[in-house]
């Protein structure tokens, strides 16, 4: 970080006090202590994430230099003058100081200035990590057992995947792993003013594919605590931690759901095809396009995909006015067996075509340049659609 603080004179005390208290304040900082000869040519203001105009002893000549780097400055401007001239105060702000800093008790009004940047900075930051969130159209889709699956593959082709069952009273994403989890959503969300890093790690369960469940609540005075901010914490932290974090959501209505799925960078709407898994996929689309999530990020997967008497895939894209972007094949023999023995397919079967489309629906989503949609859709319909695809 960089600040600049432009002064009449640079040996003017209060320039060095400045220096002093701004370098106590935020350890890593280069700061600059310069003329204000020199501040308008030096290309100072547009490098520093931080300038300090400091008004005395010629106010005139500082208000005039604050209206000529204003524009320049990419980070906030603090002034720094007399409080008891209001008229001062004024066109300080007036000539563009963001904030305007009493001479005469400058420790705590740099403290509080420093703190509320610090604080807007934090809010404004997203975290890098992407989160992909699974919604089952209707009860039995196959989304805890898609959850488990993608994010094994994440995990292994990062290293590690944060995994977070967001169905408090009924997840079962720590069976499917055959995990125990000791803490879950609840405790952090009890504790969430003061949760950190170190908290939010402490409450995941980690599973050797490199796989880190967050479990749900299971018991209703548990279920009770979670809530909506506690949940956003979690998942900043989870962002912020991992590179993908995969979601098992219950719905796309209830407001702890809704702060995960305005950050997903793509939602898997897990359904078969069927009558009633159409009807109930077209109403959350419908939900989701109401609270204002962009249709951009969803992706429909076909779960189940080769049963009798299923719907065509035609008519379903018809029925829904959306593409269908994955099929995974009805496996029963190989999910089964996995999701009994707690095991993702993709790692007891990895042969099987099952564990093959997950793979693939992974590739897809973090490596989209890797994957020619015609060449899959050949794919498709040459082996009669067993293979994931991916309409681009
Ligand atoms: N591709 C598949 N082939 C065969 N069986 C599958 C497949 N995917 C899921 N199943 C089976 O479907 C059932 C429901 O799966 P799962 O629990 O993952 O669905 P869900 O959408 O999470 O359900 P819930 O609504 O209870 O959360 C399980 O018995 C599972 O073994
Ligand atoms: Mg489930």
């Amino acid at each position: 970080m960089q600040v600049a603080v432009l002064i009449q004179n640079i040996s003017q005390p209060l320039g060095l006090q400045l220096r002093e208290m701004l370098q106590a304040r935020l350890h890593c900082a280069e700061l600059k202590l310069i003329a204000f000869d020199q501040a308008e040519e030096s290309l100072v203001c547009s490098q520093a994430n931080i300038v300090v105009v400091v008004l005395s002893p010629v106010p005139e000549r500082a208000l005039n230099l604050l209206r000529k780097i204003r524009f320049q400055a990419a980070g906030p401007v603090l002034a720094v003058g007399q409080a008891s001239d209001s008229k001062l105060i004024l066109c300080a702000l007036h000539e563009g100081a963001d904030h305007y800093l009493d001479e005469a008790d400058l420790e705590t009004q740099l403290d509080s200035v420093l703190r509320r940047l610090q604080t807007k900075e934090e809010a404004a930051r997203q975290p890098a990590g992407q989160v992909i969130g699974l919604l089952g159209a209707s009860g039995g889709s196959g989304a805890s057992t898609l959850a488990v699956n993608l994010a094994g593959v994440l995990a292994r082709e990062l290293g590690r995947c944060a995994l977070l069952d967001l169905k408090p009273g009924v997840g079962d994403l720590a069976a499917l792993l055959d995990i125990k989890p000791t803490h879950n959503l609840a405790d952090l969300c009890l504790n969430s003013a003061r949760m950190d890093r170190a908290m939010f790690e402490s409450a995941l369960v980690p599973h050797a594919s490199g796989i880190h469940l967050l479990a749900p609540p299971l018991m209703y005075e548990d279920i009770r605590l979670v809530t909506a901010q506690g949940v956003n914490k979690t998942l900043y932290l989870a962002r912020d931690t991992f590179r993908f974090t995969v979601v098992d959501l219950e719905d796309c209505y209830h407001e702890e759901q809704l702060v995960v799925l305005r950050q997903t960078a793509f939602i898997l709407l897990v359904l078969r095809l069927d009558f009633t898994s159409l009807r109930s996929a077209k109403r959350i689309l419908a939900n989701l396009e109401q609270a204002g999530i962009s249709d951009e990020r969803v992706r429909l997967v076909i779960n189940r995909y080769g049963q009798a008497k299923e719907l065509p895939l035609s008519q379903a894209e018809e029925a829904l006015g959306h593409k269908i972007a994955f099929l995974v094949p009805d496996d029963p023999k190989s999910i089964n067996a996995a999701n009994n023995a707690g095991e993702p397919a993709v790692f007891r079967t990895p042969t099987a075509k099952v564990a093959q489309s997950i793979v693939q629906i992974v590739n897809t989503l973090i490596n989209p340049d890797s994957v020619k949609p015609s060449s899959v859709r050949q794919a498709v319909k040459s082996i009669n659609g067993w293979l994931a695809v991916f309409h681009g």
